[in-house]
């Protein structure tokens, strides 16, 4: 008997669903003789701001940009401090240093986002902290009202890095709409994937959308009249023809399965020795599905990869230990929680295209496993 495998994510399986609906929208494109920023763009925006929930959506190049672009929405720059969480992607972190700033690391609690409570008591300590970026990682959604304490308290910008939470929500919100500014990634991977890069500005300001769309465009406001040093941040036409054609009619589908598969996985992991790592509240997006394995973490990664499962790790390094991100920042104490959640969390397979074989076959080996 072979081995079963199951990958983390499966973008073949997902072209022979989309396949029909992704090649008519090429051909639009290719009928329309216009391939950058233009009516496939525009109408993206609209339907995503729809479906999102936030009164403007903009267009950019990946979500590094759209963190970057929000970051210099809010006047953040060169001289500025930006707290953020230690565990995420390092692209949270590159953004802040792309605009200048210098990141502050605070801790994060057992849910694997910032610790909202300790993210307060260093922004009373700090008061040269001028934003706050929390990334809502797995797709497990901050708590909305923490994060407008915050804002409220210290004066601070808030940009949240909702690049994992397309589709999560906490008290009736959706992620992204208590900040003055959010940011997605449309990564083949996340919940809502481009056939490559692409990223969204999110904001209920009308003046932060303007500017967004013209940094995005190197900084024009009017054509050939820059008003400020921007950036080329555009989203193609092809892209997002895609994925108002194929992706976004699809995606609360997606996200049913998504979370169906990690109800399976949270009734069939209990009582063993893979602790799944929830969110406080909410609903989670599930765009990844994290356990935290104490023993033997790294032993755990291999024996579930030699099974064919292709676990994943998110993630195994903090940002400010990152050889890239030596003398760039602070870290606020020893980032306890975030240091031990980087050594230990593996991240089972979970996509919208995983049969219910798979996800049995993913529980069996963890079972296999712990003998
Ligand atoms: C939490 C988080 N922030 C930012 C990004 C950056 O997005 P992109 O890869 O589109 O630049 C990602 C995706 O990798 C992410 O997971």
């Amino acid at each position: 008997m072979g081995i079963t495998t199951v990958a983390a994510n499966d973008f073949v399986r997902q072209w022979d669903d989309v396949r029909e609906d992704a090649l008519a929208a090429v051909d639009r494109v290719g009928g329309s003789g216009w391939l950058v920023l233009g009516d496939e763009v525009a109408g993206l925006e609209t339907e995503l701001a729809n479906w999102w929930g936030v009164p403007h959506a903009v267009g950019v190049a990946s979500g590094l940009d759209a963190i970057t672009i929000g970051l210099r929405c809010v006047g953040i720059g060169p001289g500025d401090r930006v707290l953020t969480t230690p565990l995420t992607a390092f692209a949270t972190t590159l953004a802040i240093v792309q605009v200048g700033a210098e990141p502050v690391w605070s801790d994060i609690d057992e849910t694997g986002g910032l610790d909202l409570e300790r993210a307060a008591e260093v922004l009373g300590d700090d008061p040269s902290i001028r934003a706050v970026v929390p990334v809502h990682l797995y797709g497990h959604p901050l708590d909305p009202e923490l994060l407008s304490g915050l804002v409220a308290e210290f004066d601070v910008a808030l940009v949240e890095d909702c690049a994992q939470s397309a589709g999560a929500e906490r008290e009736g919100m959706p992620t992204g709409a208590v900040g003055t500014v959010a940011a997605t990634s449309l990564y083949p991977t996340k919940n809502l994937g481009a056939m490559g890069d692409g990223g969204v500005v999110l904001t209920a300001d009308e003046e932060v959308a303007a500017r967004a769309r013209s940094l995005r465009d190197y900084g024009q406001q009017g054509r050939y009249e820059h008003v400020e040093l921007g950036l080329n941040s555009r989203l193609d036409e092809l892209q997002a023809a895609i994925l108002r054609s194929a992706q976004l009619p699809r995606l609360e589908r997606h996200l049913a399965r998504r979370r169906e598969v990690a109800a399976r996985y949270d009734e069939a992991l209990r009582g063993t020795s893979l602790r799944p790592i929830e969110t406080a509240g909410g609903r989670s997006a599930r765009h990844l599905y994290p356990v935290e394995v104490e023993d033997d973490p790294v032993g755990a990664f291999q024996r579930l990869r030699d099974a064919g499962i292709g676990v994943g790790r998110h993630y195994p390094f903090v940002c400010s230990d990152q050889p890239a991100a030596g003398g760039i920042g602070v870290a606020v104490g020893d980032l306890a929680v975030a240091r031990r959640l980087a050594a230990r969390e593996l991240s089972l397979p979970i996509h919208p295209y995983l049969t219910d074989d798979e996800v049995e076959a993913v529980i069996t080996a963890c079972r296999d496993i712990q003998r």
